[in-house]
């Protein structure tokens, strides 16, 4: 996917650094061309000699060296790139970047190349939170510039929180995903998919539910508009904004939902069934509210349709077929035999029984499963998460 693009990787002085070897091969096995610049700090953490032999270019470090300046002077690799990843890009070359500072051969690149910036943060916990170095990011984000992270986890420096950066693979989905959304690789494909939680009635005023957030499944749904998808967004209730440009079908039972998907799954290339649907619904729906009387209540409930089996099911005009599996034991056993017994494609596995992701956080984790393969994509925000998945999907989408 990314074959002939030029990739101008920016790496600063953080730990993270010694991941850098492995993401140069990373893109380079997808046909990327990768040159590397380096601040002076990022030499404390991983050698040029090294990033020269993966990336097999001269790494340019010094902004006042006649002999690199002759070989591709700066100007020159400003324009060469097709896109510049600083990564890891710390607090300190973040401010420089977004105050036009150009005291060395990075920062000057970035100040004179007009090639999209992607920065990948990385840096101690409170240094990210820090109003300055948010400010410095959200005046990035403005221009135009992709932050690509951080995870949230723990840190070199044993502090927990957000501001790892994103493991190399889930950086090359990103940038994978960034050309195909610039190329318009999407275009034309038109995915449906579920979100949120079913409410199941009682009476005009109860239900039955769960705390499903929808985060998630609107994350992926954001992700595959600006990849160029038709987005249909069959939505349980939920409180987030819709993702701009999102075919919404508003839902709230199980039943309404079903329908709506058999409906618009057979029109669509690829389904993803991420709403958290309710397996069960009252039998009895009162008219009136149910009044108070005895000391118990008892109420009677029945199956509703597995939404996700069905579409799986269809025998003509089948989309590619993900589902979701929350687990909290044995993920990969029961995430896959899910995935055998409902005919899906793919399945990916929450562990709900780790703190801080799943549902109603702001961030997960997947184990992803299709026939034939698996990928785990890394504890992140559930925005960055919904576009490597969706980078995950499409690469098996064309395979089948
Ligand atoms: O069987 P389980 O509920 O664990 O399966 C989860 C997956 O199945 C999710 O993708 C969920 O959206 C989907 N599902 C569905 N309809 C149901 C129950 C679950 O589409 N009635």
């Amino acid at each position: 996917m990314l074959t002939n693009q030029n990739i101008l990787l920016a790496i600063s002085g953080g730990i993270a650094a010694y991941k850098c070897a492995e993401l140069t091969r990373r893109l380079k096995e997808r046909g990327a061309n990768v040159r590397v610049v380096m601040t002076h700090a990022a030499k404390a953490f991983i050698t040029p000699l090294t990033m020269q032999a993966v990336s097999a270019n001269p790494v340019c470090d010094d902004l006042l060296d006649p002999a690199a300046e002759a070989a591709m002077g700066h100007i020159e690799l400003a324009k060469w790139a097709d896109l510049i990843l600083v990564a890891p890009a710390t607090a300190d070359v973040i401010a420089r970047i977004n105050a036009g500072i150009a005291n060395d051969l990075l920062t000057t690149v970035i100040l004179a190349s007009d090639a999209p910036l992607a920065l990948a943060p990385a840096m101690n916990q409170q240094m990210y939170r820090a109003q300055a170095t948010q400010d410095n990011i959200a005046n990035l984000t403005k221009r135009g510039a992709k932050i690509w992270g951080p995870a949230q986890g723990e840190q070199a420096c044993g502090d927990v929180g957000p501001g790892r950066m994103p493991e190399p693979m889930e950086l090359v989905q990103l940038t994978e995903l960034y050309f195909a959304a610039d190329k318009g690789i999407l275009d034309g494909i038109t995915l449906t998919i579920t979100a949120g939680p079913t409410r199941e009635a009682l009476d005009p005023v109860r239900f039955i539910s769960n705390h499903s957030s929808g985060k998630m499944g609107y994350a992926i749904a954001a992700a595959a508009i600006d990849a160029g998808a038709s987005v249909n967004l069959i939505s349980g209730k939920v409180a987030i904004p819709t993702p701009q440009k999102a075919i919404v079908t508003n839902v709230d039972s199980a039943l309404e939902m079903h329908a709506a998907a058999l409906s618009l799954a057979p029109k669509s290339d690829i389904f993803i069934a991420c709403a958290a649907v309710a397996d069960y619904r009252p039998v009895d729906v009162a008219d009136q509210k149910i009044k108070k009387s005895a000391d118990t209540m008892t109420i009677t409930m029945t199956k509703n349709p597995d939404i996700v089996a069905d579409v799986a099911a269809l025998t003509e005009d089948r989309p590619y077929t993900v589902g979701f599996a929350a687990e909290t034991q044995d993920v990969e056993k029961y995430a896959k035999g899910k995935m055998q017994r409902k005919n899906l494609d793919m399945i990916c596995a929450n562990d709900v029984s780790k703190g801080g992701q799943g549902f109603n956080a702001d961030a997960n984790a997947l184990s992803v499963f299709w026939q034939g393969g698996s990928e785990m994509l890394p504890l992140t925000d559930k925005k960055q998460l919904g576009k490597a998945l969706i980078a995950l999907i499409l690469s098996q989408f064309k395979r089948v």
